[in-house]
């Protein structure tokens, strides 16, 4: 008998993390580039970032976080039938992305698309992989975000260089049925998008539009005017949704932009800081990866534990934003 979808529920299985070996720190860049590690400190809190070598791409990066996050779920490639990847920095304008780590790891089987949202790609990924468990499209998913946005900066420009790192993260879900499920699970999303702020923060170049790959461009300021506001509003409708206080809520793992607006979200919410998975000072911003990267760091060191209430959130060009609430 088919189970009516409405009593699936998408759970937490494991968890994987991967970054480049070389790491630049700010005081390399102050020898590149006429910046000093007290100015990329004090505005965005970051020490040092990872960034890809000669021969790693986004799907490398990918593939090894998403072995890291089978091996952690007790899971062979095989039992992958649906691989997600968000990125906005895909090794091949096609096919996706997550095809190419679907070859690499070997699933035999499976749907891969990519999602693309910037910076919010992962919490978008995760809410298409979510639905598609629910309605049995798939029974165990690979949710990935790999970026290497080393690759789209302009290297001149410091406005922007000094922000952005390599890296990837991923999480396996499966699918429980609600009633045995002991609550767990992803309870909530909340995804936003407002296409008319598409010029505050993009690449210039794309296969549509001059057929070159482009660099990153970015007017800083006005993308921190709306971060805090949105992110807060995404967070307020995922808990209400869900039906949750967001004092209930035992981690934050926000999308690491820049420590200022991780401290203006948490004021504005009147969050505890001690809450807060803060990664950009080692990681700075790797875009859709940030997101899994903190997750993955935050489990791994013991803070996030099964059972515990944990709100994802981010906000990215397009601008996207949203948030996700996931009992582990
Ligand atoms: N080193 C030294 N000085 C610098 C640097 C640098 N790397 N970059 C800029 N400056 C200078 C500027 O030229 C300016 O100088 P001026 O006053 O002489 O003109 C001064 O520093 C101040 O520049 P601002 O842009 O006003 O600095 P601000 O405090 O706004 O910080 C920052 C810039 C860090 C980019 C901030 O605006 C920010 O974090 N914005 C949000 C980024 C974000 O959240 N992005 C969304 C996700 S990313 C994605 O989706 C891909």
């Amino acid at each position: 008998m088919v189970t009516p979808i409405t009593t699936r529920q998408s759970i937490f299985l494991g968890s994987g993390a991967y970054l480049p070996e070389r790491i630049v720190t700010n005081l390399e860049l102050e020898a590149m580039m006429d910046t000093t590690d007290a100015w990329i400190q004090e505005r965005t809190g970051i020490q040092q970032r990872a960034i890809a070598g000669p021969l790693e791409t986004t799907a490398t990066l990918g593939t090894h976080a998403a072995r890291l996050a089978l091996t952690d779920a007790g899971l062979e490639p095989s039992d992958v039938d649906l691989i997600v990847c968000a990125t906005s920095t895909p090794d091949r304008t096609f096919p996706a992305t997550a095809t190419l780590i679907q070859a690499q790891l070997g699933i035999p089987v499976a749907s891969a698309f990519d999602v693309q949202a910037v910076c919010s790609g992962f919490v978008y990924a995760m809410t298409v992989a979510d639905a598609l468990l629910k309605v049995g499209q798939a029974k165990t998913a690979l949710v990935i975000g790999a970026e290497t946005f080393s690759r789209i900066l302009d290297w001149s420009d410091r406005t922007t260089a000094v922000l952005f790192g390599d890296g990837a993260g991923a999480m396996v879900m499966g699918t429980s049925v609600a009633a045995t499920s002991q609550g767990r699970g992803l309870l909530a999303h909340a995804l936003r998008a407002d296409g008319r702020h598409a010029d505050l923060l993009y690449v210039n170049g794309g296969a549509s539009q001059g057929g070159r790959i482009g660099k990153l461009k970015m007017q800083g300021q006005a993308v921190f005017r709306h971060a805090v506001g949105n992110i807060s509003e995404a967070i307020s409708v995922c808990c209400a949704q869900a039906g949750v206080e967001v004092d209930d809520i035992d981690w934050f793992v926000p999308h690491q932009a820049n420590r200022r607006i991780l401290e203006g979200v948490a004021r504005r919410l009147n969050l505890d800081e001690h809450k807060v998975i803060t990664t950009v000072m080692q990681h700075g911003n790797t875009s859709a990866a940030s997101v899994p990267l903190a997750f993955d760091l935050a489990r791994k060191d013991g803070r996030i534990k099964i059972g515990d209430l944990v709100l994802f959130e981010a906000m990215g060009g397009g601008f996207t934003w949203g948030a996700s609430l996931l009992r582990l």
